[in-house]
Formats: structure tokens, sequence, C-alpha cells
């Protein structure tokens, strides 16, 4: 089966590419960035376009051939490009490969969301979520460009089903780590509980949400579900309700039963149950308790 990756040079696409082409797969990526002219290394991807999705010839030319479109490329975040260009770029590169991928016959979308729909994480006038840990039933309200581009592609898969025989599926993951950020970025998180980060101290390993793509290559549900992607824990182990209580403005958050004393803010027991999906991986696989990199 060939599967295209999109944004294969990207944190995710990098630890994707490898775990499709283990899974079985017959892969073929692409990106902005040149190709590699010389001979590929034994690790890369032999069938690498280089393509800009916001033009449609090209990206209808990539898709092509593909029975599964995993669309991982975006701006992944609202803050470091001027508003139309994230809103801009990210909403149409998943136009233009979703139309691709229903003109070529692929049978699965795989649309790369976030975790920053429902619109609290990126807010410009802060508000609370209703409840914690954060499900698919959150209500969704995004005020900023990335997470409002997310939720129309969203949006555009959901119709997609309607009009053509294409299955689709919204990951929505959470702030995503790998060997090269988990010190970096959840280091200072573990030492302190008191920095405050949008998702309440939720992230996801990525060699968890690859396994979670390839689950989602192989499922039969039918239509477009969404799902978040999260791993178990909050960085650090710091209790959910206690943190975000002391170190947070959450007085208007109902807590939802947690399954843990340190659950992850965001709820992936929909991944869990209909997907199962079953992550393996934490924070303290690479870190210590001083959120110091064990290797
Ligand atoms: N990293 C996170 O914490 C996180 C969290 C939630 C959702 N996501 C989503 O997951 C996906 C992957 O994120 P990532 O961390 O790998 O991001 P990344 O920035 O590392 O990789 C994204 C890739 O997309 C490519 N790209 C961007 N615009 C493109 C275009 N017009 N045409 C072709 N390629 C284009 C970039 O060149 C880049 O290599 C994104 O959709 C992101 O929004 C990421």
């Amino acid at each position: 089966m060939k599967v295209l990756v999109t944004g294969a040079r990207g944190k995710v696409g990098r630890a994707l590419c490898p775990r499709l082409v283990e899974a079985g797969y017959d892969v073929r990526a692409t990106d902005l960035a040149l190709p590699t002219w010389d001979r590929v290394a034994p690790d890369e991807i032999e069938d690498y376009w280089q393509v800009d999705l916001t033009d449609a010839g090209a990206a209808h030319a990539v898709v092509g051939g593909c029975d599964v479109v995993v669309h991982t490329a975006a701006i992944p975040q609202p803050f470091h490009s001027a508003p139309h260009v994230v809103f801009g770029n990210n909403l149409l590169s998943t136009f233009n490969a979703l139309e691709a991928a229903i003109v070529a016959g692929a049978k699965r979308f795989v649309n790369f969301s976030s975790e920053t729909v429902p619109g609290f994480i990126f807010a410009y006038r802060g508000f609370e979520p209703e409840y914690l840990p954060v499900d698919e039933e959150h209500s969704i309200r995004p005020q900023d460009p990335y997470a409002t581009a997310k939720w129309f592609g969203e949006l555009l898969c959901e119709r997609a089903v309607e009009r053509a025989d294409i299955r689709c599926t919204s990951i929505r993951p959470c702030w995503v780590q790998d060997e090269s950020s988990y010190e970096r970025n959840l280091g200072p998180i573990v030492r302190d509980s008191s920095i405050r980060i949008g998702n309440y101290c939720s992230y996801v390993d990525v060699y968890d949400l690859c396994d979670a793509v390839v689950r989602v290559i192989e499922t039969d549900l039918p239509g477009h579900e969404v799902f978040y992607i999260a791993s178990p824990d909050t960085i650090g182990g710091h209790p959910l309700v206690d943190t975000v209580r002391e170190h947070y403005d959450g007085a208007g958050i109902a807590f939802r039963d947690l399954e843990r004393a340190d659950a992850s803010a965001i709820s992936s027991a929909k991944a869990q149950r209909l997907l199962g999906w079953t992550p393996t991986r934490s924070w303290r696989d690479y870190l210590d308790d001083d959120g110091r990199s064990r290797r």
C-alpha cells in the first residue's frame, strides 16, 4: 500500500516515515526542502518529492497513485509567521492535499489537526476549558489563525466523507516530544510545576504518536473521526488537579474522573477505545526526576 507523508522533514514526519516503512508500507515523502540529489542514505525515503502543497497542481501530482495520505505538513504554531501566512498556508495545504486525495481515489486521509482546536491554548483573550481532561466533546472556540485553520481542516474532512468514498481521520496531537526536545522543552517544567503552559503540563511522545498513525491507517472506521493523542501522564508527574488549582487561573474548570493523580489534561480515551491505541512511552524514559537527560 502506497502511503504519502506530507511534512516528511518535520519533527513528526522524520519519525513517522521510518515507522511506516517498518510497518511494511511503501512510503512516498514530501516537504518543502530540497531532495537529496546523491544516492539516498539507508534511513532516507527514496521516493521523496519537493512540493509546496499550497500549489494545487503540485499537490495533485504528488498525491497521485497513493492509497493513503498522512498530512502532517503545516506551520506548527501561530507566533513566528504573520497570521495570514499561518492560516493561508495551513488551510490551503490541507484543502489541496485532501482534494488531491479524493481525485486520486485514496481510501483514507489522515489529517494532522491539533490539541489547540478548542481555542484556549493560543487564545488572544484567555479563557479556560470547561472541564479537564479535555476530550473530543469539548466546545470549539478558536481565536488564533493556527487553531482556526486546524478546525476548518477538520470541517473539510467532515464534508469530504459526504461527497466521496474517502475516509478521514483527524488527529489532534498534544505537544510533541522527541529525543532532541525532551530535555529542552520539558526539563524546566519537570523541575518547576509553576511554569504555565497552555495545555496544563500535557505532551505526547512522537513514537507513540507514530503508533497511533499506524492504527489509523489500519482501522476500517467509516466517515470522519477526531482523536486526541496524548501521553497518559503530566510532564514531571505533577498532580493535575493540585497543579491547576495552585498555578493556573483554573477556578471555573470542572474536573472529571482521573485514572491517576498525574493524568494528562488531554484525554485519549477515544483513541484507546476505537483504535486500540496504547501509549507505552513517558518523559521518564528520557529524563530523570530533575528533568535532566538520561541518555
Ligand atoms: N509539534 C507539536 O507539538 C504539534 C502539536 C500539535 C499538532 N501538531 C501538528 O502536527 C503536524 C506536524 O508537526 P511538526 O512538529 O512535525 O511540525 P514541523 O514544523 O517540524 O514540520 C512540519 C513540516 O511541514 C512542512 N510544510 C509547511 N508548510 C508546507 C507547505 N506549504 N508545503 C509542504 N510542506 C510544508 C515544513 O517544511 C515542515 O517540514 C503539523 O500539522 C502540526 O500543526 C504539532
